[in-house]
């Protein structure tokens, strides 16, 4: 089947969704989604968006909080146009309907490491899923926007899959769709469109331990890696510091928010830590605070360090945080006013991805990305808290305005692409496989490209992956592909992408530590880290 619209957009959380009502009066919009439209990382967002929307606060203080975070390595426009233009974007959130918490009439605004004043507004702690919530009620009242659920995108189509054209130049590549699984009828579906949002959100899946819900494979950077876009800084990759102990799958987070709201940190002893790492203590930002509990836990033996809220009044632990207080009562059968909260790092976000342009160009022709899955230099080596849900909004919309004037000024049709070709491929009989090379990957990840790196753990860890991607690329060739082998696939390219990253940065910095450079090197990497 051939879908054809002006605007594809890939993925359905707060950059997919923000960026389609915004296209949607200039032309047809068509959203794909792998899961059920809500299912995003977006939708488990916690702790809130920063944005200046106080009196006391000022545009000045919150780039120098995101510079200072991002250690040397953001880029200082992207940051500026980030925080300048936050608080219009936020307001466009309130005027769709998004519930932000109030106090005495006024957003609510709550602390988190490494901001040096209040700014996160937030919805208790169920931000994300408000947010989700208001955008998805929009778009069903929007019309010219089609919403394909179940549908995953495989790869980009370019002038790789145009009829009879077999040569791909990497310097001039244009997109004009995707190819996307329909789970409901298990057929490879085209969609075709003048321009192509990657809105396909974060990675956090190539780690045994994350944060992020199972649709975070990594597809979008995997698929644009393969149709030849820029990509860099696959290194930064964000471990939040306090999810909750042997939690399961994926772990849940411990908004940093609790700790901006009192909580802190102290080892099974009870001895307060952090303020040997940092003078910002428990609210440090969130590299410093995961390298100190991966520190202490390796140094004392033991598997959790306690997150402490026992001297916080208990209603307002509640009232303040009632998804994490009900969560850890309910299903952990953990009072979290009565008794310290269990907590060790997870992986949680990708500073790194595809590259952008402050527009939300990437590197391909007719190719826009924003969310988790960009690169647009905001977050540098290590991502100010709350900055994620803010970058997204900036430049879903600015990435819309170039959109549009992209299809304004589009003078070609669309070419003929290739039908979807599975001939001389077989229902495999292995599929367990599958689970079996994911868990591989995910444990070789956590093992020797976690917080604390170094040369020979990335050799072994490269040795290793390089042998699963070509083992993965044989068998993706001979089979039928089903979601599972499609995110084994992409996985598995992203755990590569991260690892040859770390390996080309000798250096400590931010998110990257490896203990044969201890320290950071300003005269060779003040850079960013481009694979291809
Ligand atoms: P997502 O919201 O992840 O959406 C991606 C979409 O793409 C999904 O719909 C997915 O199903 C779809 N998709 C993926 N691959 C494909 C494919 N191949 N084909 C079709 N569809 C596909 N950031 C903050 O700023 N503040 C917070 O408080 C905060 N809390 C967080 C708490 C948790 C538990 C987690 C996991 C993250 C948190 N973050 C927070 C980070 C933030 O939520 C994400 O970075 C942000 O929501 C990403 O938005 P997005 O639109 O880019 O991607
Ligand atoms: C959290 O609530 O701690 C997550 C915030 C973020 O990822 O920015």
């Amino acid at each position: 089947m051939i879908h054809r619209f002006d605007f594809l957009v890939i993925g359905s959380g707060i950059a997919g969704l923000s960026y389609a009502l915004k296209v949607a009066s200039h032309g047809t919009v068509a959203i794909i989604t792998k899961k059920q439209k809500a299912e995003s990382n977006t939708n488990y967002a916690q702790g809130g968006v920063a944005a200046v929307m106080a009196e006391t606060d000022s545009f000045e203080l919150h780039i120098q909080d995101t510079l200072a975070t991002g250690v040397g390595l953001c880029n200082t426009t992207a940051v500026e146009t980030m925080v300048k233009e936050g608080p219009t974007r936020l307001k466009e959130l309130i005027d769709i309907g998004v519930e932000f918490t109030q106090k005495n009439s006024k957003l609510d605004l709550g602390r988190e490491g490494g901001h040096s004043v209040n700014r996160i507004v937030h919805a208790r702690d169920l931000t994300g899923q408000e947010i989700e919530r208001a955008l998805l009620a929009k778009i069903a009242s929007t019309s010219n926007i089609h919403t394909f659920e179940n549908h995953i995108a495989i790869d980009l189509l370019t002038e790789h899959h145009i009829a009879g054209k077999m040569v791909l130049d990497r310097s001039n590549v244009h997109c004009w769709g995707a190819y996307a699984l329909s789970e409901l009828n298990d057929t490879v579906e085209i969609f075709l469109a003048k321009v192509v949002l990657l809105s396909t959100g974060g990675l956090g899946q190539v780690y045994l331990h994350t944060t992020n819900p199972v649709i975070a494979t990594g597809d979008g950077v995997a698929m644009s890696y393969r149709a030849g876009a820029k990509i860099a800084n696959m290194e930064f990759i964000q471990f939040h510091p306090t999810t909750l102990h042997d939690s399961g799958s994926p772990s849940f987070l411990i908004s940093e928010a609790v700790r901006g709201f009192g909580g802190i940190l102290r080892s099974q002893d009870g001895e307060e830590f952090m303020h040997r790492y940092d003078k910002r203590k428990s609210l440090a930002p969130r590299d410093i605070v995961a390298y100190a509990i991966d520190t202490e836990l390796k140094k004392r033996g033991e598997d959790y360090v306690l997150l402490d809220l026992r001297h916080l009044a208990a209603d307002q632990i509640k009232e303040r945080f009632p998804n994490i207080h009900n969560t850890c009562l309910t299903k952990f059968k953990l009072d979290i006013t009565k008794e310290p909260i269990p907590v060790v790092p997870a992986a949680h976000y990708s500073c790194g991805g595809v590259v952008t342009d402050i527009d939300g160009r990437t590197s391909i022709t007719g190719l826009y990305a924003a969310g988790e899955v960009s690169m647009t230099g905001v977050h540098g080596a290590n991502r100010l808290a709350s900055n994620s849900l803010l970058e997204a909004l900036v430049f879903s919309h600015r990435a819309a305005q170039s959109s549009v004037e992209f299809l304004k000024s589009y003078a070609g049709s669309i070419p003929e692409v290739n039908v979807w070709d599975d001939s001389g491929t077989f229902n495999s009989e292995e599929w367990i496989l599958i689970s079996h090379n994911s868990l591989e990957v995910q444990q070789i990840m956590w093992d020797y490209v976690g917080i604390v790196r170094s040369d020979l753990r990335l050799e072994r860890a490269f040795r290793r992956s390089e042998l699963i991607r070509n083992e993965v690329e044989t068998f993706y060739k001979k089979t039928k592909v089903t979601t599972g082998l499609i995110e084994l696939r992409n996985l598995v390219v992203c755990a590569t992408l991260i690892i040859r990253s770390a390996m080309k940065r000798k250096e400590s910095r931010g998110l990257h530590v490896n203990t044969d450079y201890h320290k950071r090197d300003d005269e060779k990497f003040l850079c960013d880290t481009v694979v291809d």
